[in-house]
């Protein structure tokens, strides 16, 4: 299997990604890191040790860090409700955190496998991402690929007119990944936002009738109360998993290798990932960007494996 990372903020989405991966035979979890995000660390750690228990697993979480590289954090609870994962409560977590902080846990996985050994799967802002690479250079080429959900380009932005909520949050965090010469895959809402939840879906969730199957339930309808009277959508967009299910079924997705450069200085566009989609520059492409999902067959394998726990 492939080994993973993943980085996090969960949230309800997040929550659907997590389940997923650690359902599928095809990836090995190395750990969960949490970040400030959706909602404040000392949530989003919770959240995410709730979420590993609730799939019966044993996968150890690390906390990160609690703020953006250079700003104050900016959080989602009009989304994502008061505690980031609203919607079915959830047992307070039977395991502690794992005592090592995010940041040193990513710098000593990726120093101990072998280079091209490790995916970083980050379902959040980029800050712990970014600053293990500033803090460890050597780690960089040692990563096998970055799979990402966030950014934005016809669809633009879902926190400013411009740019999307993990952008937004960490900017500088976000530039050091997209230009750290790691090979890019971004999930941006073009992609999310054709992967919206139907009433038959969520049903069938409910029908599992198992804990796994509740809560996300639960949680799509909490999320989908947002989404439906934001985006006068038919549901809401499961963001996140479709980092996971990339991994499983790349052929689901389809894009283009193109530059993605951050904004970090403009007020109005702060966070915006402006892509050169149609190749308008010479700039080095740096990132597979992409547009396209297939939305039946990701709720295919979405209901096929979390029915697995
Ligand atoms: C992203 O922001 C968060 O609210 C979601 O969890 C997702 O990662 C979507 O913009
Ligand atoms: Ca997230």
């Amino acid at each position: 299997p492939r080994k993973i990372i993943i980085d996090t903020d969960p949230g309800q989405d997040d929550a659907v990604a997590i389940l997923l991966a650690l359902a599928s035979p095809e990836l090995e979890v190395l750990a969960l890191t949490a970040v400030a995000g959706n909602v404040p660390l000392a949530l989003t750690q919770r959240n995410a040790c709730q979420i590993v228990e609730l799939a019966g697993k044993h996968i150890p979480v690390h906390a990160g860090c609690d703020a953006p590289l250079a700003r104050k954090l900016v959080t989602a609870e009009h989304v994502h409700g008061k505690t980031g994962l609203d919607g079915i409560p959830l047992p307070d977590p039977a395991h502690p955190l794992h005592g090592q902080h995010a940041v040193d846990f990513i710098i000593q996985a990726l120093r101990e496998h072998p280079t091209g050994s490790i995916t970083l799967c980050p379902l959040g802002p980029l800050t712990n991402i970014a600053t293990a690479f500033q803090r460890a250079p050597d780690i960089i080429p040692k990563v096998a690929e970055i799979v990402l959900m966030g950014g934005a380009y016809f669809e633009v932005g879902n926190i400013t007119p411009a740019a999307e909520f993990n952008i937004y949050v960490d900017p500088e965090a976000a530039e050091i990944v997209f230009r750290s010469g790691v090979p890019l895959v971004v999930m941006p809402l073009d992609v999310t936002h054709k992967a919206l939840t139907s009433r038959e879906w969520v049903e069938e969730m409910r029908s599992l009738g198992t804990p796994v199957g509740q809560a996300v339930a639960s949680w799509t309808d909490f999320f989908e109360r947002f989404d439906t009277a934001k985006y006068g959508s038919a549901g809401a967009p499961l963001h996140d998993p479709c980092v996971i299910a990339y991994l499983i079924e790349p052929a689901l997705f389809t894009g283009r290798h193109i530059n993605v450069e951050i904004e970090t200085g403009s007020e109005l566009t702060l966070g915006m990932t402006v892509a050169d989609w149609w190749r308008v520059t010479k700039r080095e492409p740096n990132a597979m960007f992409m547009g396209g999902v297939d939305r039946d067959g990701f709720y295919r394998l979405l209901t096929e494996r979390l029915g697995r726990l």
